[in-house]
């Protein structure tokens, strides 16, 4: 029996890799270098199958050279990269991988948040330049973390796996979603109205994913909330929060500090804030972790199998 058709924009794991073989024919050999325009078009176009990542854009135009594709499934959890409604147009079922990284998610923005506080970055680099004159009182120092607030905005999964990790800092959770969640037994999570997060968190944790309402949703105005000796962290999408302005912030002092996991255009990072001390820059990493890497994978093929098998997707987002 001739195997289906994949197409995977992008080098995947070895073991992700190793399940694709034998059960279905690639398309091209994927690398670790993104697609060109006309490499994705083919592999959309000649596809029934492709396994695609959250920095290839999936547009109407793309999809209108499609003629075989029954499913996009996206190496991510996030799929604004994706045109969902130009995909249900065409009857192509998309899914993402929820679940499976959420704790190494989480455990990335607890790295921030510690990394941020207690100056992590800037000591390591301190220590390899030679220089370091050995300990003193007033040295390097950071901000406490057991027992302030943290404030989490988007409770959904990730949100609830980054508050859950606050109670070994004994602090007090606040949130500000779409729906009350309840905490962990003997707990209490407070769900407030946005401005009352921003205004009373001493950490302030973005898990929303990018929409349209969501676009800016950290602007001028909201940053403006913050106090003075606040800390951002973003593992969700950069584009929830409008850069510029907390450039502006951090130069301004009106926040403490920010931790990043993501920015507005990937991967230029503006070079105002690659500047700045007070700030953590990673290269999104938020789920980078081999066994959840390879998680991910797997959900996407399982995915697949059930679409060409005709049966439902069990992660279909549209
Ligand atoms: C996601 O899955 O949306 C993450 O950003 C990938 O690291």
């Amino acid at each position: 029996m001739e195997r289906p058709t994949l197409y995977v924009t992008r080098l995947l794991p070895q073991p992700v890799l190793d399940s694709i073989f034998g059960q279905y024919r690639m398309l091209a050999e994927p690398t670790d270098q993104p697609p060109t325009e006309d490499e994705l078009r083919r592999g959309f176009a000649e596809a029934q199958a492709v396994i695609c990542t959250l920095t290839d854009r999936i547009n109407a135009s793309l999809l209108s050279h499609v003629t075989k594709l029954k499913v996009i499934a996206n190496y991510a959890v996030g799929y604004n990269n994706i045109d969902l409604p130009a995909a249900t147009q065409r009857g192509i079922i998309v899914t993402n991988t929820p679940d499976v990284l959420t704790d190494a998610t989480a455990d990335l923005t607890w790295t921030l948040l510690l990394a941020l506080t207690r100056r992590v970055v800037e000591g390591d680099a301190w220590v390899r330049t030679g220089h370091w004159p050995g300990w003193t009182p007033t040295q390097m120092l950071g901000a406490d973390v057991s027992g302030k607030t943290l404030g989490i905005i988007g409770m959904g999964r990730i949100g609830q796996a980054v508050a859950q990790r606050a109670t070994g800092f004994r602090m007090s959770v606040i949130y500000a979603g779409r729906q009350s969640v309840a905490g962990p037994s003997g707990i209490s999570w407070n769900r407030r109205p946005l401005d009352e997060v921003l205004a009373e968190s001493d950490f302030l944790s973005l898990h929303v994913p990018l929409t349209e309402a969501t676009h800016h949703l950290i602007d001028r105005r909201k940053l403006a909330l913050m106090k003075p000796t606040a800390y951002l962290i973003n593992t969700s999408r950069g584009p929830v929060i409008d850069e510029d302005a907390l450039v502006s912030a951090l130069e301004a002092k009106t926040i403490a500090g920010a931790g990043l996991d993501v920015y507005e255009q990937e991967p230029v990072v503006p070079a105002r804030l690659m500047s700045l001390p007070n700030v953590v820059l990673l290269p999104h990493l938020g789920s980078a972790t081999l066994e959840t890497r390879v998680r991910m994978g797997l959900i996407c093929l399982d995915n697949i199998a059930a679409v060409l098998g005709g049966r439902p997707a069990p992660n279909r987002v549209n």
